[in-house]
């Protein structure tokens, strides 16, 4: 196991009514900005649920964030933030809402000329403004990790950005949410968290017995609970062991003291920017090419995933390996979640290429978990996606 250090100061209020306890965790006499995005709040009634629990607070609504936080609709948060003097955030929704708020509370405090330097420029945020959380969909991990991913149409770009400032205060994690989230939502979230799961496994041994043993459960509990929630959402035993492992995929824990990769996100984020795939989606047609390029390197990890988590005894390291990824996109199909590009767009032709460019535009050289991928290794996969 490699060294590390690990801090996670967000504070989970998990299960049933536990929105009613949301005013303990903000300081009183503070003005509040509730964040949300097109309107399922509305429908669903956790709307109303997290205005009752605020009673006593003043409140300041700024609906809107787009799927994929758009910056240009956050820039508009941002002055309403100064404007109203506000000196609390509150997410009230998936990872979109939960990023763009991130986003804001970065940007609120950011001295330099203008917030998108935040993005390109890789500044760490190691003060925001406090903000807190109310997932409505479990998927991303953003509600207790420290990471934010923002779009901007008019360049096609989506980046990433983080730091030790931008964990949630306190994550309000619901099960009950889940009961009105649709189908095609249920299948990202459940095929995004496994993929987290994934990143930070399919690399190489090192000993880390209890990592790769937490990991596994992970992905097992995710297998085991993915058609039961599909089938019905309002199955709170299976939302409970859905929400909860969703956040245990990327809230730093299975990630510390091993190596890991996470290039099917950077090559996923650049199909979501330019064609506005789905994030998991775009995760389900980049990991069988990644691990099929990369077989050599990932084989032993793929051969224990094989035997531990699909049940695989039989065959060569190699054998079981293949087996393995075979099993992973079989996996993705069940849920509904197509696995090559050429399923979401009829122009992926130039794809790969645009993306190298990218990559090589931004200096993105020794990728993966032996930092030795080039932008020509990610054409290649994105190639063999179509
Ligand atoms: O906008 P509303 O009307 O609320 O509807 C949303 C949205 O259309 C809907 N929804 C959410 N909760 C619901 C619900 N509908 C009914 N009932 C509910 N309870 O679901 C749609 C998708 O929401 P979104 O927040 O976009 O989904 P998700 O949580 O999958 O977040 C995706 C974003 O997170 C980023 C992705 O790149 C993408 O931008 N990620 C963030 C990460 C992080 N911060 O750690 C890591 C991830 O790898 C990922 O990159
Ligand atoms: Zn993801």
């Amino acid at each position: 196991m490699n060294n590390f250090e690990y801090q996670n100061p967000t504070k989970i209020l998990f299960g049933k009514n536990q929105i009613e306890n949301l005013s303990k965790e903000i300081p009183s006499n503070t003005k509040v900005l509730m964040l949300y995005g097109g309107g399922s709040i509305k429908k669903n009634g956790i709307y109303e649920q997290v205005l009752n629990a605020l009673e006593g607070f003043e409140v300041v609504e700024f609906g809107g964030i787009p799927a994929n936080p758009e910056y240009a609709v956050l820039m508009e948060a941002l002055e309403l933030i100064k404007k109203e003097n506000i000196g609390f955030l509150l997410a009230v929704g998936g990872g979109s809402v939960i990023d763009g708020t991130k986003f804001l509370a970065s940007a609120a405090l950011f001295k330099g000329e203008t917030p998108w330097d935040i993005l390109t420029q890789n500044i760490r945020t190691t003060k925001g403004m406090p903000f807190g959380t109310v997932l409505t969909l479990p998927a991303t991990g953003s509600e207790m990790n420290s990471g934010a991913v923002i779009t901007r149409q008019e360049t096609k770009e989506k980046l990433a950005m983080g730091g030790p400032g931008l964990f949630p205060q306190f994550s309000v994690l619901d099960p009950t949410v889940i009961q009105s989230i649709p189908e095609r939502q249920l299948a990202n979230g459940i095929t995004d968290a496994f993929t987290h799961v994934l990143e930070q496994y399919m690399t190489y041994p090192i000993d880390a017995l209890l990592q790769d043993r937490i990991s596994e459960s992970i992905l097992q509990t995710l297998i085991e609970i993915a058609p039961k929630i599909i089938k019905d959402p309002s199955n709170y035993k299976a939302a409970s062991d859905f929400m909860w492992s969703c956040t245990m995929a990327l809230n730093g824990l299975i990630q510390k003291g091993v190596p890991t990769d996470w290039l099917v996100h950077a090559i996923g984020h650049e199909l979501t920017a330019l064609y506005g795939i789905d994030h998991a989606r775009t995760l389900a047609v980049i990991a069988p090419s990644h691990y099929k390029y990369n077989f050599e390197a990932k084989k032993e990890k793929l051969a224990q995933y094989a035997a531990r988590v699909w049940n695989i005894t039989e065959g060569s390291v190699e054998e079981k390996a293949q087996e393995a990824i075979v099993k992973t996109e079989l996996f993705f199909n069940s849920l509904g979640i197509n696995t090559k590009l050429s399923d979401y767009t009829k122009d992926y032709q130039g794809t790969a290429e645009e993306i190298a460019k990218r990559f090589t535009a931004r200096g993105w050289n020794g990728l993966g978990e032996h930092k030795n991928l080039t932008p020509t290794d990610v054409e290649k996969i994105v190639k063999m996606s179509y």
